[in-house]
């Protein structure tokens, strides 16, 4: 009986599971790969893998799953806030060190509220801060940062660095709940008052348990983790055929006019001094516009040809990103072993009320590379944070809905 090789399969969509356990609750993202997704692809198709690689590891999620399983993880991402978050989750520090910094804070954070430490040094001093954040806010902050400046121990300082940027995000004055920069209503700023010492740290706490549940589990192992900040269409720079296994959820577009990290990133970066931040969603796949040529994947091809008879420019936008894409799938394939899998979990958005078929592209590009597909499992996005409307003709008002599956693609190297 031949089986179906692309196909729902409710399975995947895990709408129960807990999705922020473990390491996992350290820091929101947008468009985060549900835990449940990367493990259950390690077990079923890295059986006996030592390494695995994820080109867009963002803040880590299958990096973390790797290790949860003893095996060594490999990642990449152009945005450090990402890079900072997925190193931080995989960190296996020392409890009772963390615990007396933990004190520490406390005490500190006491002295403040009794007025003995009350004039932050080294408030930054981007652009537009005051738009962003209210006085009292900023005072209170760079006294946090102040704080954590001077730790020594330089993962335990990262570990407090990421309860701070989440921090920053929610106690600014951006609409909660948006991944873009937008700000609130002058009614809304009149009634925010952040509580900006009690959100670090019940931050703090919070990703405390996390790392104890990680570390408990992580314990027997020895695997290691190791995140590198190269553009994966560019190169990647593991050797050739060394890795068993990939598991990754690449970006749906360009970040310009899908999910912004640049943007979602930058009071937090602008915060922690990360100045390679700056443009961030022009330097990510697809960010600068190149004029079309065929890529010589047909169905690709005819799809941007579509658009291109409705709108040229969206179509050189589309086009510029799927040729990063199939760079960087070329990339990833030569460090991929023989007998090793590409699992790509992918969305098919949708341009001009026209769908595009990323997980078809990827199946394509792929068996460009001697691979050969394996499954295709189509799954619900019940608990992914996505834009799940915009608008296709960019008119007003007239939204449809851009992504509400998710193709999880399974691709064997020959
Ligand atoms: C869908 S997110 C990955 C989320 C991740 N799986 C997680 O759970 O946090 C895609 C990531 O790709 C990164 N990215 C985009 N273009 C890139 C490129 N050319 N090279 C490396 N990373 C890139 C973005 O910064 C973003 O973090």
């Amino acid at each position: 009986m031949m089986t179906l090789r692309k196909e729902n399969d409710y399975s995947w969509d895990f709408q129960t599971e807990n999705v922020k356990r473990d390491t996992h609750c350290f820091h929101n993202y947008p468009a985060m790969m549900i835990p449940q997704i990367a493990e259950r692809l390690i077990r079923e198709y890295g059986k006996g893998a030592k390494s695995l690689f994820d080109p867009y590891c963002g803040t880590g999620t299958s990096l973390v799953e790797a290790n949860l399983c003893g095996i060594n993880a490999f990642g990449s991402d152009l945005n450090p806030l990402a890079r900072l978050i997925a190193k931080t989750k995989t960190s296996k520090l020392c409890v009772k060190e963390l615990e007396a910094y933990v004190q520490s804070l406390h005490n500190y954070l006491l002295s403040v509220n009794f007025g003995k430490i009350c004039y932050p040094q080294n408030i930054p001093q981007f652009k537009n801060i005051d738009y962003w954040f209210l006085p009292q806010t900023i005072s209170e902050l760079a006294i946090i940062k102040q704080f954590i400046d001077t730790i020594e121990n330089n993962r335990i300082k990262d570990f407090f660095l990421i309860a701070f940027s989440e921090t920053v995000r929610e106690s600014s004055l951006t609409r909660n709940g948006e991944f873009k920069l937008y700000r609130m209503t002058e009614e809304q700023v009149k009634k925010f008052k952040p509580d900006v010492f009690s959100m670090l740290l019940s931050k703090v706490n919070r990703n405390k348990k996390g790392l104890e549940s990680f570390l408990k589990k992580t314990n027997s192992f020895n695997s290691q983790v190791y995140v590198f900040e190269f553009d994966s269409s560019q190169e990647v720079t593991l050797e050739d055929e060394s890795v068993d296994l990939v598991v990754t959820s690449p970006p749906y577009g360009d970040s310009k006019t899908t999910v912004a990290y640049g943007q979602f990133s930058r009071l937090s970066s602008q915060w922690l001094g990360f100045e390679e931040a700056d443009n961030l969603d022009s330097r990510l796949m697809g960010g600068a516009p190149k004029e079309i040529f065929p890529t010589g994947f047909q169905l690709l091809d005819a799809t941007i040809q579509q658009i291109a008879s409705i709108d040229e420019k969206r179509a050189r936008e589309v086009y510029s990103f799927y040729v990063d894409y199939i760079k960087s799938i070329s990339n990833v394939a030569n460090v991929i072993k023989r007998g090793g899998y590409a699992c790509y979990v992918v969305g098919n958005r949708r341009v001009k009320d026209i769908t595009l078929l990323t997980d078809e592209f990827t199946k394509s590009i792929f068996e460009q590379f001697e691979f050969e597909h394996k499954y295709t499992f189509i799954r619900n996005i019940p608990n992914k944070r996505m834009p799940r409307k915009n608008s296709p003709t960019n008119e007003t008002g007239k939204t449809a809905t851009t992504i509400n599956n998710e193709y999880i693609v399974v691709m064997n190297k020959k």
